[in-house]
């Protein structure tokens, strides 16, 4: 029994007394021989076949009969031709479907514009009915909000994983790309069933090994992982390393307008379309954290990219590159330079200097996927640049898939806020799907969580968050909610008890790991280098700029404008105003913008110090609480499932203790306030 394998596929058998509805289909109906058609029929076939227990047959015709028909529109479908007509062809986008229950037969079908348009349709219809909804009367226009859902693979070619916390890579062992392919192939299936279109197979910190991707040496095994994302209808692109005309060219120079450079990245270009016609395109982290770029040459970002996406347009590839942009070798004493406001200082007086295929991939936030930092202020900051914004999946600061933490309530926060760049309506999923701006690309990308643990994400409820993300990426209207009950119900079953409870265990857990860690905005307390467990000073004297500036008196960062570092003001509108006041800064980010005494006095109503403690403690009841919570559902999950999430979570309350056993004295120590409960602090 491999326990959690088929993830969100399981496709648990429908119960006797439910399967009446589905039960009258007598075959699937197809004309159409497209790669990612016959995918979308095989996954048809497979995921009614395990529900259903029910074998059916694939023919040309089944006008005469109940079937489920799919094809593109025109594609020689008779069904398909008949059931759609112009308004709803014409409102099904490139890779959008429509479903249909098709009144006078009976039979489901389903239209798309597209191959892949064909295979999300049958993905939606199979997730209709592993989450037991009605398909009687189907009548399903969806669209994918976003054009890029991309999923970035932080994979090195010895297998190991940069921040992965679910075991080795997939991709990659013992310096080669994997021969079987098996693997790959089911994680193709898990992005495309929820909507994903686009993949990056190698870590942005692109090592000697990695660099050789683009040579013959490594190209035609890209090009086999290549043609298995094709099939379900997902792009490859390769993260690359700036300085490859030094490392692999032969050149002395990766300057950017040198004539030599540029002839070199066009040839390359050439010879990776040439072994993959269809490649996505280059993922560049540049000038960033040691890693080489253009500043070497005294160019810009601009400049660089640039020349990247010259190389690539003639056919079609695209230039992502990162803002990950600071110095990471900032002295604790300087307390003019701000990592927060780095990456909008380096990229928004470029707006206006970068070809339209390429592409700005920007983190949520402005520091590094902490519990709790505001919205980085670059997104929408720059109306005539390309954006998409980056999220981490992978929880390197939020417990490390050993903690539980359902990141989807924080994604659509981002998500959710309004950014007053443009005037009201201006929120960052606006400015990302590219309707604010008119962006030719635009979208989301995050830092996948998975690696070869048979679950894939290491804790088997972290798989919620890959699921989240990628349903996200194609609609960021979902609720939370919404999308945790899809996941239970198609991972976990259909108990109605269980739903409910693990549904209010996800929904609660991001507030619980962000109460017994980080209080009100505070990032970093956490061990230098691998990032899991408390650790207040770990670094408070580094060179990352990561400070929180506690002393006897106070603690946080003052980045007002009038008397810290100014990064209050990249924002627009009332967020300034909101931001740059004590008194209206909202609790959860106080300590991100202001430095306060202990006894400043929150909008709850509870000092600082009396916050941090209250947090603290209760933190740790909560984390208990999931214990218990899960202990309840005995029986009503698969018994190894429940026993490896039982001890992940007897893990997280423990380890929990220690946060705020370490947390609570250090402040304890630091202010000489005691806990007005009187609680033990060591
Ligand atoms: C974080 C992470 C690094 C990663 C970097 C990035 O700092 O700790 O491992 O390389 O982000 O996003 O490039």
């Amino acid at each position: 029994q491999q326990t959690g394998y088929q993830a969100w596929l399981e496709y648990h058998p429908i119960a006797l007394n439910q399967v009446e509805q589905y039960a009258g289909y007598s075959g699937i109906v197809c004309t159409e021989k497209e790669e990612a058609i016959q995918t979308a029929v095989q996954e048809l076939s497979r995921g009614i076949s395990k529900m259903l227990g029910k074998e059916l047959a694939v023919s040309e015709n089944g006008e005469d009969r109940v079937v489920i028909a799919l094809g593109t529109f025109g594609g020689g479908n008779a069904l398909v031709d008949r059931v759609f007509d112009e308004g709803a062809r014409s409102a099904v986008k490139p890779e959008g479907f429509a479903i249909k229950t098709d009144q006078a037969s009976g039979s489901l079908v389903i239209g798309a514009s597209s191959a892949s348009g064909v295979l999300y349709g049958v993905f939606h219809l199979l997730r209709l009915i592993s989450t037991h909804q009605s398909v009687n009367q189907l009548d399903v226009i969806e669209n994918p909000v976003n054009m890029l859902r991309m999923i970035n693979q932080w994979d090195n070619i010895d297998g190991s994983i940069e921040r992965g916390y679910a075991g080795k890579s997939i991709f990659f062992e013992n310096n080669r790309i994997t021969t079987d392919l098996t693997r790959v192939r089911d994680y193709a299936r898990l992005l495309a069933s929820s909507g994903l279109n686009a993949i990056s197979i190698n870590n942005v910190n692109v090592h000697h090994w990695e660099t050789k991707f683009l040579t013959g040496e490594y190209l035609p095994d890209v090009a086999r992982v290549a043609g298995v994302f094709r099939s379900y209808g997902i792009k490859l692109f390769l993260s690359v390393n700036y300085a490859s005309p030094l490392e692999i060219g032969g050149l002395s120079t990766a300057d950017p307008l040198d004539p030599a450079v540029r002839e070199w990245w066009r040839v390359k270009a050439a010879e990776v379309y040439a072994a993959i016609p269809d490649f996505g395109g280059f993922l560049v982290k540049a000038d960033s954290e040691n890693r080489p770029g253009p500043f070497t040459y005294d160019r810009d970002h601009a400049d660089g990219s640039n020349m990247l996406a010259e190389a690539l347009k003639p056919y079609g590839g695209i230039v992502i590159w990162r803002c990950f942009v600071y110095n990471c070798k900032q002295d604790w004493r300087d307390r003019a330079t701000d990592r927060a406001r780095a990456a909008y200082d380096h990229f928004k007086p470029l707006d206006g200097r970068f070809m339209d295929n390429v592409i700005l991939q920007v983190k949520n936030g402005p520091m590094d996927f902490q519990v709790r930092e505001p919205v980085s202020p670059l997104i929408g900051a720059m109306e005539t640049t390309n954006q998409m914004i980056e999220f981490q999946i992978t929880q390197e600061y939020t417990g490390q898939q050993r903690h539980l933490c359902y990141l989807v309530p924080q994604w659509k926060e981002v998500l959710d806020f309004e950014t007053y760049v443009k005037g009201d309506g201006s929120s960052i999923k606006r400015i990302v799907d590219g309707s604010l701006y008119g962006n030719r690309f635009s979208g989301f990308a995050a830092v996948s969580n998975i690696g070869n643990d048979t679950n894939w994400t290491g804790h088997l409820l972290a798989q919620a968050n890959l699921y989240g993300y990628a349903r996200l990426a194609w609609n960021p209207e979902l609720s939370a909610e919404e999308i945790a009950e899809e996941w239970i119900r198609m991972a976990l079953g259909g108990d109605e008890k269980m739903v409910s409870v693990v549904m209010g265990m996800l929904m609660d857990s991001w507030s619980i790991y962000e109460a017994y860690t980080s209080p009100l905005g505070v990032g970093w307390m956490v061990n230098p280098d691998h990032h899991y467990g408390p650790n207040v000073d770990g670094y408070e004297y580094s060179k990352w700029g990561t400070y929180h500036f506690a002393d006897c008196h106070g603690i946080g960062v003052d980045r007002t404008k009038a008397t810290g570092t100014g990064y209050a003001a990249q924002y627009k509108g009332m967020n300034y105003d909101t931001y740059e006041s004590v008194e209206n800064c909202p609790d959860e980010l106080l300590l991100f913008f202001h430095h306060v005494p202990y006894t400043h006095v929150l909008h709850s109503g509870q000092t600082v110090i009396q916050h941090i403690y209250n947090t603290h403690f209760e933190g740790v009841e909560r984390a208990e609480q999931l214990v218990a919570k899960w202990a309840s559902l005995e029986g009503s999950v698969g018994e190894l499932v429940h026993k490896h999430v039982a001890d992940r979570l007897a893990e997280q309350a423990a380890h929990a203790q220690e946060w705020r056993d370490m947390i609570n004295t250090y402040f304890f120590r630091k202010s000489g306030i005691a806990d007005a409960l009187g609680r033990k602090i060591y």
